[in-house]
């Protein structure tokens, strides 16, 4: 895929500085957008940087005139967020989607041919009825419990819908097999733990925030039950997940959707392993009612079988290799560097 302008929106939140930097080790030229300007590591990373709202036609004006071949659409407001302004996470999440995929298409038709448009799903589609049921359904496939709580859940999985629907509309529209359509893959994302940057606005923040305020001695009041289990990923999975399935000939794919997991753990687990690293960590458990809520609905674990089968998905980062590896050295790293 070098070469190819790769078009990353969201840019600058927690997936799109682990994107970008794989991107550019890559060589390939980005095309980068924000609401607010990047910070300048990330934004010498990219060839062109444009401040705006994924929302408004004037961005699209611009993206339409620098050109692109492949997207990575991040931009979103993530669930908490989105249970606090519910229509603005909608506007952003489902509005923003749908005036990209019409950008996208345009763009593919100029160029008469496919362009790949990678969208990070997320657990949030899921709604378990119950812990009991939750318990009981332990590893979760792409069909089941399609019935998220959440608007921002409700957004993904409609996203999902709507590329799928774009993708096939305009395949059937175009003139020739090979003439310009967008080629939609989705990825269902559990919750991301990244060592360089915290998210905001997530529900399952919990778990980085917990070890990003462990490492710099910070008291840390947890949102969530210990017992709470829900699937993480490593960042770097994330990245390495999102640019295999960008790879994956279409003829491989027999979804367009697809769960990616790399292991489960209790919020009581990871403090555990939070004091652990960190010796000088304070963890309390405060949880709160609506965001518990909303992860009791999340399930405690995916079946990512699809992904393996089709495109040859397998974690890089278990457990073991994401705590002692990754997150406890990059982490110690991080805020040693803040402190002297
Ligand atoms: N991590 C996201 C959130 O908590 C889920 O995709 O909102």
């Amino acid at each position: 895929m070098n070469n190819i302008v790769s078009l990353v929106t969201g840019a600058g939140g927690e997936i799109g500085h682990s994107l970008i930097e794989a991107l550019a080790e890559r060589g390939i030229p980005i095309l980068a957008t924000d609401l607010r300007p990047l910070p300048p590591p990330i934004a010498r990373r990219c060839y062109r940087v444009i401040v705006g709202d994924i929302t408004e036609p004037e961005l699209h004006g611009q993206l339409l005139q620098i050109g692109f071949r492949r997207v990575f659409h991040l931009a979103a407001v993530l669930s908490s967020q989105a249970e606090r302004e519910p229509e603005a996470a909608h506007r952003v999440n489902v509005e923003g989607t749908l005036r990209l995929l019409q950008t996208t298409h345009r763009m593919a038709k100029r160029h008469g041919e496919p362009i790949s448009f990678l969208f990070p799903s997320s657990i949030a589609v899921y709604g378990i009825p119950s812990l009991d049921e939750k318990r009981r359904a332990g590893r979760v496939r792409e069909e089941q419990y399609l019935t998220p709580m959440t608007i921002y859940g409700a957004n993904k999985l409609y996203c999902e819908l709507l590329g799928l629907y774009y993708a096939r509309f305009y395949r059937r529209l175009a003139p020739e097999p090979e003439a310009g359509w967008i080629d939609f893959r989705a990825l269902r994302f559990p919750g991301l733990l990244s060592a360089f940057t915290v998210p905001t606005g997530g529900t399952s923040d919990y778990a980085p925030e917990m070890l990003h305020a462990a490492a710099q001695g910070k008291p840390y009041h947890c949102f969530v039950r210990p017992d709470t289990r829900i699937p993480f990923m490593a960042m770097p999975d994330a990245v390495h997940a999102m640019l295999l399935l960008a790879e994956a000939p279409t003829s491989a794919l027999r979804s367009h959707v697809y769960n990616v997991t790399a292991f489960s753990a209790s919020a009581e687990e990871i403090a555990t392993e939070a004091r652990r690293l960190f010796p000088q960590a304070h963890i309390t458990f405060e949880p709160d009612p609506r965001r518990q809520a909303i992860v009791d609905t999340w399930p405690e674990a995916l079946d990512d079988s699809a992904a393996q089968r089709d495109w040859g998905w397998a974690a890089t980062h278990d457990w073991e290799r994401t705590f002692s590896e990754y997150l406890a050295s990059n982490i110690r790293r991080r805020y040693q560097r803040a402190i002297t």
